[in-house]
């Protein structure tokens, strides 16, 4: 017999099933149990009436307890109308069981998992994240985060973007933050870093000819956790396009969110359609901040005040924060070193760098950065040019040689932007905290209480590797 899930049941009025799941609690009345059977669709109830079971499910039966694994065969029964529980979608119906066979015991979990209102603490949680991606609510996270990520592979592919796995064992890329090395153990003495973002490698497929690419690109990052910033690892829903105009990108990307709101979370609303396009002075003006709120209820949890933000100054003054290669000059990128200034404001570089405004674009949506990105510089020496106004040595130049090589052999103009995924899609399943939509996340501590990582790797690993541990 075929496995039925819980939801199907309603439909089999009358049939004989067999049921799979977890046991989400256990009533005795009396004599009857009823069992509540959850599977990844939902729940449904068993009947359980010992003169209806053989002796094995009877003595199944007595020993089935809270999040147990089972196997059940019974008959799908119509329930009378007044046992009818409309707030179930199986409300209208109940399974009575003839066999039940416990496939996998269960010890009593460290929290309520039915529950949610008596929360574990969040290292508790992580501890234990197979079980607390059972409750109602991180399940309904997974299930939305698959179906968005779903949504954006097809709308790209339908726009004729290619998707293409960047590497993961790669070089520093210098986007602001520290990097996350691994050391190799052909070439001791040397790192490969993990990608901040694909940003060099998508710039060097569009010289490649790939003209539209994408990816959900996971991207590392050593920074301090934040409740929308993870600490080690998040993805990127990142784009490159050739010959474009920072409107095509823009657009692009507002249609597809806006398409992809209104299918996956109809109950939201926007403030603005379309988007409104504001420049960086007037809104530091305005706000006192580059990611103003603009929602016109911030009590309405449905509301969503995307913005677009131009015309950002191509640098920063340099602060002691200010973590990427060259720091120490005067001037930081305000993106990073790879965007584009406006062609009016390129003779501002020799005399007053700091007025120069570029072709970044960021993306705010109530308060938050969700996205960032900018119309790329193709030309190498104005990139040279860059690498000098932001302190380069020649050393910090030679590592990005290939890059500026690849610009020799034909490089269309380009540009892109990487919305990020986890802290977007938070913001849409109104979660206070991106670590509620992530699997396996880090703790803000950057440490994974589940696997226990980081770790001590073993004697011999450090010394194929040529590493000695400093010990405190
Ligand atoms: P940027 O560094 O602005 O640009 O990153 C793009 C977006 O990624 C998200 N993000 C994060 N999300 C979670 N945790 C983090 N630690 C974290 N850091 C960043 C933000 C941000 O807006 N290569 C460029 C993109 C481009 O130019 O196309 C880049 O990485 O939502």
């Amino acid at each position: 017999m075929h496995r039925t899930i819980s939801t199907e049941t309603t439909q089999k009025v009358g049939e004989t099933v067999k049921l799979n799941g977890w046991v989400n609690n256990r009533r005795n009345m009396g004599k009857i149990v009823f069992l509540d059977v959850r599977d990844r669709w939902g729940m449904v109830q068993v009947v359980c009436v010992p003169s209806e079971l053989d002796e094995t499910s009877q003595v199944s039966l007595n020993e089935v307890r809270p999040e147990f694994v089972l196997e059940v065969e019974g008959m799908v029964q119509a329930r009378g109308e007044k046992q009818i529980n409309p707030n179930s979608a199986t409300g209208t119906v109940e399974v009575l069981a003839k066999r039940i066979l416990v496939l996998s015991k269960a010890e009593t979990p460290p929290f309520e998992i039915d529950n949610e209102e008596r929360q574990a603490n969040e290292e508790l949680r992580l501890k234990y994240r197979y079980l607390d991606l059972r409750h109602e609510r991180m399940k309904n996270n997974m299930l939305m985060r698959s179906k968005t990520l779903h949504f954006v592979r097809n709308y790209l592919h339908e726009k004729d973007f290619v998707e293409v796995q960047t590497p993961i064992l790669s070089k520093s890329t210098p986007e602001g933050a520290r990097d996350y090395l691994v050391p190799s153990r052909k070439f001791p003495g040397k790192f490969f870093a993990l990608p901040q973002s694909p940003q060099q490698y998508k710039q060097m497929l569009m010289v490649a000819g790939m003209e539209r690419y994408f990816q959900i690109a996971p991207c590392f990052r050593d920074e301090d956790a934040r409740a929308d910033r993870s600490p080690g690892e998040f993805y990127q829903i990142d784009m490159e396009m050739s010959f474009v105009k920072q409107d095509d990108i823009l657009e692009l990307a507002e249609k597809m969110f806006t398409q992809m709101i209104k299918e996956l979370w109809p109950e939201k609303h926007f403030t603005f359609e379309p988007w409104p396009r504001l420049k960086y002075a007037d809104v530091k003006k305005e706000y006192g901040t580059d990611k103003p709120d603009l929602r016109k209820n911030k009590d309405d949890k449905n509301e969503l005040a995307f913005a677009w933000i131009v015309d950002f100054p191509l640098f920063t003054e340099q602060t002691e924060e200010d973590f990427f290669q060259g720091a120490g000059d005067k001037w930081a990128p305000s993106h990073h070193m790879f965007t584009a200034p406006k062609e009016e404001d390129i003779p501002l570089l020799d005399t007053d760098p700091g007025k120069a405004r570029s072709y970044q674009h960021d993306l705010v949506l109530n308060g938050w950065e969700v996205g960032g990105g900018s119309i790329r510089i193709h030309d190498a020496n104005l990139q040279r040019k860059i690498f000098d106004l932001i302190g380069f040595t020649e050393k910090d130049k030679e590592s990005f040689t290939h890059l500026l090589k690849a610009f020799e052999f034909g490089v269309p103009p380009h540009g892109g932007i990487a919305p990020g995924f986890d802290r977007l899609f938070s913001i849409l399943q109104g979660e206070k905290n991106i670590r509620e939509v992530i699997a396996f996340p880090l703790l803000a501590d950057a440490h994974d209480p589940l696997m226990d990582a980081p770790s001590e790797v073993k004697e011999e690993q450090l010394e194929e590797l040529g590493i000695e541990v400093k010990k405190n």
